[in-house]
């Protein structure tokens, strides 16, 4: 009797299993012996660790601590995992690094490892780093810089990890293994959900602050506050999640970037559906911008017309370009030209002129085209647009002046490569008597005299 029960109650098991599982893995990749030596004696030593990874979708399909952390010995034909260490008897890495996930994850693992996310250590060279590493010191790299970008990773003696690298889950960690990044970044351990992942506060740990402030836009935008409105009605646990066939009422970080339509897969190549690169003083399209544009546009037509998605991408653009031609373009070429003519030096930060222009692109450029990227009208002018004038006429011009000399010095460079174009005009000539007349009229009408504004 007993006999022909057990595989029949297996059967069931693997049927059902197979019936919900969205995440399709070989069974016979998972569930290790050596693993349940570690549940026991973890169950007793890290209760809550154990607790959420038993919680988890993988705990619960039987996905286990070897099968994660196992590690290869170095052998004559292999180098081995150089973190590799012994650990009660087992051969174990503490680091489980996107490679090892992939045994199980090819799929998301080649669209991670080619994206910009895994690229985001690369940052040695950047004025950025020259600015955390130098003007600042290496340990601001290590606690800031490193924890969103990701560290390189140095294993020191049998297998540890050197502290000055290591806890980070950088979104580029370089691994020792040679694989970029950490998953961990957004499926945080040991539960390692999709559901979280769909959270806005799982980007907002590195998207935001004032270099690139995403959640913060995203707060103040109609689709932040929808989700703040019906955050518990928009089934983020389920196994798949399509807009407009799982859920409706709000569109997050991941919904526009990553998650599912009913015309295109999920993607952890975060920039499939980005057209521009909003990030430098001077901003591009990327190459094949119309294809990325067209993937991001089929998100919105779930919610929105045509028409709409249309308009909303006209007014970016042109704030966009409103942004490069007015301030980013003349502002590089002027600080170009000073740096030839020899006055002011060819090093980052060494000069004022340095601090007004790296704000200026870096941070309120950015904030404003990011603002108008997303929705954020606070961010597009009032923390950006109108920043970046503020700074460029009040700042950044008085600053070239002083470095040439005075007014008449630097009048030849800036009418060449400022007030040559009329968008400038204003700033020598002022307000024109029409225009002055209107402003006082306006204040007339709305508050009896313009005293009362
Ligand atoms: C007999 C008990 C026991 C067994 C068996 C055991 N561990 Fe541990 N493990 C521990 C203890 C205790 C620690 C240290 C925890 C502490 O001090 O906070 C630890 C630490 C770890 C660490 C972190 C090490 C570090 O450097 O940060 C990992 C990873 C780990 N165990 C994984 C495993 C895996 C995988 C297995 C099974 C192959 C396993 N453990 C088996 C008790 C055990
Ligand atoms: C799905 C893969 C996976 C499974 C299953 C898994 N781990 Fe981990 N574990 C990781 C990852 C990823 C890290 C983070 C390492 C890093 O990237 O910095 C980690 C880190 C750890 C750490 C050190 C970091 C810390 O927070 O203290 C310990 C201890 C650990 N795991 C123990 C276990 C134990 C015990 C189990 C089984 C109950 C287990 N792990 C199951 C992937 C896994
Ligand atoms: C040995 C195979 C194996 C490895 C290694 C593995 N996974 Fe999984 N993973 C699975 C299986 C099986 C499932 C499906 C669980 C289910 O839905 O029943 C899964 C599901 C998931 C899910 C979906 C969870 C959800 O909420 O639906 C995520 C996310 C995930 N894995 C991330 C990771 C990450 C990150 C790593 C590396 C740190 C990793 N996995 C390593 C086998 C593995
Ligand atoms: C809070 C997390 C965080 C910290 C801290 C941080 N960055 Fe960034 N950094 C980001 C994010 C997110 C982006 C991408 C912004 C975007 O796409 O709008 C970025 C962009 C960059 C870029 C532009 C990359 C490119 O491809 O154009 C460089 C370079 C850079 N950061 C270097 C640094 C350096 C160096 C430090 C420390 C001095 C630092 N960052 C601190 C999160 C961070
Ligand atoms: C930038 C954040 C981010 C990073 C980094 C990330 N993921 Fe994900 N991942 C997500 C989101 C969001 C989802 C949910 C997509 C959706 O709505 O279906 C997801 C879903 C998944 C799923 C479920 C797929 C399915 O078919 O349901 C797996 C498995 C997974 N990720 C594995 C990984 C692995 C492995 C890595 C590292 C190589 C990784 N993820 C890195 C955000 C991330
Ligand atoms: C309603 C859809 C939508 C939502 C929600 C959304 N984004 Fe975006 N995001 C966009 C669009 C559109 C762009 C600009 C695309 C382009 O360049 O064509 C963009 C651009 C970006 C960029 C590129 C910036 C650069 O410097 O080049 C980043 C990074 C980003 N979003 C992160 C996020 C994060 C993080 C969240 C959540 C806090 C989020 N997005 C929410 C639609 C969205
Ligand atoms: C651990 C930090 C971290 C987390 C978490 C994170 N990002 Fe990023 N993201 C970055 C950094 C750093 C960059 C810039 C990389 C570079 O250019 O070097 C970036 C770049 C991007 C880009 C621009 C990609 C491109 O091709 O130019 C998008 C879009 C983006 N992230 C979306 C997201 C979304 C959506 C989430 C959450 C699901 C998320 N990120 C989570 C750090 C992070
Ligand atoms: C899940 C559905 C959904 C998705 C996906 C979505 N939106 Fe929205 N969006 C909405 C809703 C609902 C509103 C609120 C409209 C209102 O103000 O009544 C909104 C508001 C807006 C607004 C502000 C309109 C106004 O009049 O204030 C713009 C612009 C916008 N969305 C553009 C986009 C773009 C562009 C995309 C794709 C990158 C997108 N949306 C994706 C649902 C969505």
């Amino acid at each position: 009797m007993r006999r022909i029960l057990i595989p029949v109650a297996l059967l069931i098991f693997v049927c059902s299993y197979a019936a919900v599982a969205a995440v399709k893995v070989d069974p016979k990749l998972y569930g290790s012996q050596e693993g349940q030596v570690c549940i026991k004696c973890h169950e007793l030593k890290t209760p809550a660790l154990h607790k959420m990874w038993r919680t988890g979708k993988m705990g619960q399909a039987g996905v286990n601590c070897y099968d994660c952390h196992q590690a290869k010995k170095k052998t004559d034909k292999e180098p081995g995992d150089p973190d590799g260490y012994d650990h009660r008897g087992f051969w174990i890495v503490t680091l489980v690094s996107p490679k090892d996930c992939s045994r199980c994850h090819k799929e998301q693992f080649d669209q991670q490892q080619s994206s910009h996310h895994a690229k985001a250590a690369d940052i040695l060279n950047s004025s950025d780093n020259y600015l955390g590493e130098v003007v600042g010191g290496a340990p601001c790299v290590s606690t800031g810089c490193r924890q969103c970008h990701g560290s390189n990773i140095k294993v020191v003696q049998n297998g540890r990890l050197d502290p000055a690298t290591w806890p980070n889950t950088g979104i580029g960690r370089i691994n020792p293994d040679g694989s970029k990044g950490s998953c961990s970044a957004c499926h945080t351990r040991h539960r390692f959900s999709k559901e979280q992942a769909r959270r806005p506060d799982a980007c907002g740990k590195c998207h935001l602050g004032p270099d690139h402030p995403q959640i913060e836009i995203y707060n103040e935008s109609k689709h932040g506050i929808l989700y703040q409105a019906f955050r518990d009605k928009l089934n983020m646990d389920r196994d798949q999640w399509i807009v407009g066939v799982d859920y409706q009422d709000a569109a997050t970080c991941a919904t526009c970037h990553i998650s599912a339509t009913p015309n295109q897969p999920a993607t952890h190549e975060v920039g499939a559906r980005i057209s521009w690169t909003l990030r430098p003083a001077v901003s591009k399209k990327l190459t094949n911008w119309t294809q990325r544009r067209l993937n991001m546009h089929d998100v919105c037509r779930q919610c929105h017309s045509d028409f709409m998605v249309q308009d909303f991408y006209k007014q970016f653009d042109d704030l966009v370009e409103l942004y490069n031609n007015k301030f980013g373009i003349p502002a590089t070429n002027i600080r170009k030209k000073l740096i030839d003519m020899g006055k002011i030096s060819k090093a980052d930060f060494d000069d004022k002129l340095d601090w007004i222009y790296w704000e200026l692109w870096h941070h309120e450029g950015r904030r404003g085209r990011h603002g108008a990227s997303m929705m954020g009208p606070d961010y597009a002018w009032w923390h950006g647009m109108y920043e970046v004038a503020k700074h460029f006429y009040v700042e950044f011009l008085p600053e070239v002046e002083h470095i040439m000399g005075g007014k008449a010095a630097a009048a030849p460079l800036l009418d060449e490569l400022v007030f040559k174009d009329p968008m400038h005009r204003w700033y020598k000539e002022g307000m024109s008597k029409e225009q002055l007349k209107r402003v006082e009229e306006f204040y007339k009408k709305r508050y009896g005299g313009r005293e009362a504004q």
